[in-house]
C-alpha cells in the first residue's frame, strides 16, 4: 500500500551506482533538513553503455521500490536513466513528482543566457539525444554539439581527476569545444562534477559556463517540494539512507569522493521484477 505523502517524508534519489551521490550531495546542501534515500544499483552499472530498454526496465524496478518506501518525490540522478526512463518512472510514481537530470541541464543552459551550448555524457545519453530535443524545445535557435565520454566514469572511480591520464583522456575528449564555438557546457553524468575544476582550468582563457546539472535539479527540487508545500520544516538535520543492489564494500569504500564524507547507513537490496 502507498504512503501518504508529508513534509517529513523522504526525497527518493536514484543511480545506476556510486556517481549519484554528486547529486544527493547538491540536494543535501540545498535542503539540509530533509532525509533522502538513495538507491545504487551497483549490481548492475554501468547503465551508460547499456540499450534504453534495459535501463528503463532496472529504473522502473528501482521507482517502484522507492515508492514503497514512501518518498515524496523521485530525482533520476543518473542522466543515462534520466534519458531513457523518465517518461515510464513517471508513470511508475503516479502522483510523485519526478525530477531528471536532462530538465534540470536544459534549465541550466537556458538560464546562463548562451546560445551556443556543449554536452558530455555516456554513450547512451548523448546516443538518445535527449539532451539536445529538451535544449532545442525550450529554445529552437540554440547550437547544440555534443559528445560522449566515456572514459571518464572509471576515471572518476578511480580517483583519477588531475593526473596524467586524465588530463590526456580529458584533452581528447574536449579540445573540439575550444574551437566549435560553444558558450556553455553541460556536464551530463552523475561522474562529472569530480572533474568540474579541471575542466574549468582546462579552458582557462576561454569564456565558457560549466552547467552542473546537480545543483540544477537541487534547485528545482528545492522550489518544486516549496509549491507542493511539501518541504521539511524539522531544524534538525536530515539523515541520508543509502541502499545498494551489490555488497556495499566497493560503494562504502568509493562514496566519499562523490558525497565528500563517508554514508552512515548503506543497506544491501536486491531488486524483483
Ligand atoms: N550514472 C551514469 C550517468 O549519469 C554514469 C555511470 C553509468 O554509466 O552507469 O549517466
Amino acid at each position: 500500500m502507498k504512503k501518504p505523502l508529508t513534509k517529513t517524508s523522504p526525497i527518493g534519489i536514484f543511480d545506476s551506482g556510486i556517481g549519484g551521490l554528486t547529486v544527493a550531495k547538491a540536494v543535501m546542501d540545498a535542503l539540509p533538513n530533509e532525509d533522502i534515500i538513495y538507491f545504487g544499483d551497483s549490481a548492475r552499472v554501468p547503465y551508460g553503455i547499456k540499450s534504453q530498454e534495459t535501463v528503463r526496465n532496472y529504473s522502473n524496478q528501482i521507482a517502484r521500490f522507492l515508492i514503497q518506501k514512501g518518498v515524496k518525490m523521485i530525482i533520476i540522478a543518473c542522466n543515462t536513466a534520466s534519458a531513457a526512463a523518465n517518461d515510464s518512472v513517471q508513470h511508475a510514481a503516479g502522483k510523485v513528482p519526478v525530477l531528471n537530470m536532462i530538465d534540470a541541464g536544459t534549465y541550466g543552459a537556458i538560464r546562463s543566457g548562451k546560445k551556443a551550448i556543449g554536452v558530455i555524457g555516456t554513450l547512451a545519453t548523448i546516443g538518445s539525444g535527449a539532451y539536445e530535443k529538451s535544449l532545442k524545445q525550450a529554445d529552437s535557435s540554440l547550437i547544440v554539439k555534443s559528445k560522449a565520454c566515456p572514459l571518464l566514469v572509471p576515471l572518476a572511480e578511480e580517483g583519477w581527476i588531475d593526473n596524467e591520464v586524465a588530463l590526456k583522456t580529458l584533452d581528447i575528449y574536449l579540445n573540439t569545444f575550444k574551437s566549435n564555438g560553444v558558450e556553455a557546457l553541460i556536464l551530463g553524468c552523475t561522474h562529472y562534477p569530480l572533474f568540474k575544476t579541471v575542466i574549468q582550468d582546462y579552458f582557462n582563457g576561454k569564456k565558457l559556463d560549466i552547467i552542473d546539472s546537480a545543483e540544477a535539479v537541487a534547485a528545482s527540487a528545492k522550489s518544486k517540494l516549496e509549491l507542493k508545500q511539501l518541504l521539511n520544516n524539522s531544524d534538525q538535520p536530515g539523515v541520508l539512507n543509502c541502499y545498494v543492489s551489490d555488497r556495499p564494500q566497493r560503494f562504502y569504500e568509493l562514496a566519499e569522493r562523490f558525497l565528500g564524507r563517508k554514508p552512515e547507513n548503506v543497506f544491501v537490496e536486491s531488486l524483483k521484477d
